[in-house]
């Protein structure tokens, strides 16, 4: 084994010659600890890309001007004709049957900071649902959970964290007996992290012997996927589609077989699910061609005139938000690993507080550092084929991302008891109006509309908190 000394000489040397060498200035007042500690998070650093990233990525920030070419795409529309629902009804069989057969597993990117919703802890923990308060990982596991019975399967389960909620995610679903999963089909792995940068590209040190670092994005899954070993246990299963979904969606609809049958007929190696955007003003990213290849053009880089331009049935020309849901190839995960194909780097100015020379602790009160982070959609841009598939907002996205107001878990709660109120009244029940009831349907009863109405149909009127599994 090493000695501590030799691995700060290496580790030392490193930093001098990336020009960092300040990140151990505090080194002889630290503890044995926290000298382990340092010598821990800076043996995770690779210095040539931290210095790439000061180089290239840190001045051209918000001041770059987006330039490139973008074209709309082609979504498949939400199915209304009876030719539309017949295709649809094809491709739902093709899910069904991949499902059955043990192709399919299931990705969910948790390793975020969950830094607007301001809660202590993973993001999935925090209790959501309308009437139980189940949490968002309860949430979606009892939708796997439901999914394996009803197709009788076997449905891997890989979950990403990342460093600071990687622990207390693990033991949440041990607490919980792995709501009901088979703890030999969940798979935890841990995403990269990587040290912001101040405005000359120096690492910010934010506590005695400690350095300010944040996960590599959902990105970073690519990568993390190899090298954690869940790429190679999802081969060793013979899976070869995984659908991808984030933590904080309640109405995600995990393993759609209608979406996964559309993939597997187009041969599709990474195919994404939208909504029609609310309005042209909405900030979200959409789905379209940038300089010929698929990503998602940011609401920033969309001009006034793109914003509105309308197509000759009057729909947003520029009109697929993207709700990261995607089904991702086994074989081109590997072409990634296999041809180190890199996702780019995204930047963000932060406020990110750091221990100043007289080592107090500053809280900046504007942005002085920059944080980098990869994205899953840029991934798009590596497919020969894909699958664009438009879904209606009110039944499959509502995320959690602040603790008020737009995207909060009041919004994803009404969004739930709104889903499952159409669902009792197409079962032929009424629903008290206004004020809407806390309405609550467990996958573990049905999992769509249709099997719900064939197993609970009836009359009379819901006017207080209803709750079904
Ligand atoms: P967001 O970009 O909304 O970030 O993540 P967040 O961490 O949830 O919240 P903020 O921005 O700090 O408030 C969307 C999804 O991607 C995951 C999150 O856990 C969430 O499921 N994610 C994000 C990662 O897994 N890793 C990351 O580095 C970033």
């Amino acid at each position: 084994m090493i000695s501590k000394q030799a691995a700060y000489h290496e580790l030392y040397k490193s930093a001098q010659t990336a020009g960092q060498s300040h990140i151990f200035r505090d080194w002889d007042a630290l503890s044995e600890i926290q000298q382990q500690q340092l010598l821990l998070q800076i043996k995770s650093i690779h210095f040539n890309e931290i210095t790439n990233l000061a180089q290239h990525h840190i001045h051209d920030d918000e001041s770059t001007h987006f330039s490139g070419k973008i074209e709309p795409v082609h979504a498949i529309p939400i199915p209304k004709t009876t030719e539309q629902k017949l295709i649809a009804q094809k491709m739902c069989h093709i899910g069904e049957e991949a499902l059955q057969s043990g192709e399919v597993g299931v990705l969910l990117v948790a390793g975020g900071q969950g830094s607007r919703l301001g809660f202590d802890g993973p993001k999935g923990i925090f209790p959501i649902t309308p009437v139980l308060q189940k949490s968002l990982f309860h949430l979606h596991a009892e939708k796997i959970k439901a999914l394996s019975v009803k197709y009788r399967t076997r449905l891997p389960f890989y979950i990403m964290t990342s460093q600071a909620n990687h622990a207390a995610t693990l033991a949440f679903f041990a607490k919980h007996d792995y709501f009901g999963l088979d703890s030999a089909d969940v798979f935890f792995f841990q995403q990269g992290m990587l040290p912001a940068l101040d405005g000359t590209g120096k690492m910010i040190i934010d506590a005695p012997g400690h350095l300010f670092m944040n996960p590599n994005g959902h990105g970073g899954v690519l990568e993390a996927l190899a090298e954690s070993g869940a790429l190679a246990d999802m081969q060793k299963r013979g899976l070869q589609h995984i659908y991808y979904f984030q933590v904080d969606n309640v109405l995600a609809k995990i393993c759609d077989p209608v979406f996964l049958g559309y993939h597997i007929e187009a041969q599709a190696e990474m195919s994404s699910k939208v909504v029609a955007k609310r309005d042209a003003y909405e900030k979200v990213g959409v789905i379209g061609k940038i300089d010929g290849k698929l990503g998602v053009i940011e609401y920033s880089d969309l001009s006034e005139q793109d914003k509105t331009a309308t197509t000759d049935t009057g729909e947003l020309r520029y009109n697929a938000g993207s709700i990261a849901i995607h089904i991702i190839d086994v074989a081109f995960i590997q072409q990634f690993a296999q041809h180190d194909l890199g996702l780019p780097w995204h930047v963000a100015h932060k406020k990110i507080p750091y221990l100043n020379e007289d080592g107090q602790l500053v809280q900046p009160d504007a942005p002085n550092g920059y944080k980098f982070e990869k994205f899953i959609f840029d991934a798009l841009a590596f497919v020969n084929k894909s699958v664009v598939m438009e879904v209606d907002r009110d039944e499959e996205f509502s995320p959690v991302k602040n603790s008020t107001g737009e995207d909060s878990p009041q919004t994803a709660q009404q969004a739930m008891s709104r889903l499952f109120a159409k669902w009792l009244r197409q079962a032929g029940f009424t629903i008290a109006e206004p004020g809407l009831p806390k309405i609550e349907i467990s996958s573990l009863f049905a999992t769509d509309a249709d099997e719900f109405c064939a197993k609970f149909s009836g009359q009379g009127k819901i006017d207080s908190a209803f709750y079904i599994e």
